[in-house]
């Protein structure tokens, strides 16, 4: 399974990626309004940066909802750098866009997925990557791995290369369900990534080894 960090923040970029099990960043809007970059050209120079750190899939998302805006807005961001991956949102100007980015293999990231159909027609379009959205339908008292492990069956059976980026995770807990039902990647906070070490056995033991260490060697 493949680790993305879902966060705009560079210090938190750096210390996933200093773990050195970092794959990748998903950016939305919304992230990149968190950290306070505005304008055009700033959050251009921040998905550069993100690149330049992690050297891996970094997905910036375009704003345009317009077919032509897409494509032009995709484009840009597909030129910053090859290891940024055009997110683009699961309409139906969001598809045709996917389908002219795969064709030009440009890859894609076919975000705000919440059914199987969704998938399905992104996966047809040639999208790269799915992300079903998990934290946001159980928010709705839907559960959002079902949709994940769906998905993941779906493309198994009918072959299709779109790998399934489990995404709106928000706990450590969600990340074991994804790695259960088959996730090709999660995007997760960093201390959801961070979740995974804790163990009170890892804990406990650790203590008792460093003790009987220093009652024999000081
Ligand atoms: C990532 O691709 C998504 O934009 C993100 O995971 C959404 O997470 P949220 O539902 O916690 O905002």
């Amino acid at each position: 399974m493949k680790f993305f960090i879902d966060t705009a923040n560079l210090d938190q970029i750096r210390e996933a990626h200093d773990l050195g099990v970092l794959d990748g960043v998903t950016t939305n809007p919304s992230l990149m309004a968190k950290e306070g970059i505005k304008g055009t050209e700033n959050q251009r120079a921040h998905y550069v940066e993100i690149c330049n750190i992690v050297q891996a899939d970094v997905s910036a998302e375009v704003i345009a909802t317009d077919y032509e805006g897409m494509i032009r807005e995709g484009s840009e961001l597909a030129a910053l750098n090859p290891h940024i991956v055009v997110k683009i949102p699961c309409i139906a100007e969001g598809i045709k866009a996917i389908k002219y980015f795969s064709d030009k293999g440009i890859r894609t990231n076919c975000t705000l997925i919440f059914s199987v159909g969704q998938a399905l027609l992104a996966a047809k379009a040639g999208a790269t990557y799915v992300s079903p959205f998990v934290g946001r339908l159980d928010d709705i008292g839907e559960d959002g791995v079902v949709l994940v492990g769906q998905i993941v069956e779906m493309f198994r059976y009918y072959g299709y290369q779109t790998q399934v980026l489990a995404a709106s995770i928000r706990n450590t807990k969600h990340i074991l369900a994804c790695v259960e039902v088959g996730a090709d990647v999660a995007t997760c906070p960093l201390s959801a990534i961070k979740g995974l070490l804790n163990h009170p056995l890892t804990t406990s033991g650790l203590k008792t080894f460093l003790e009987d260490y220093h009652k024999v060697n000081g």
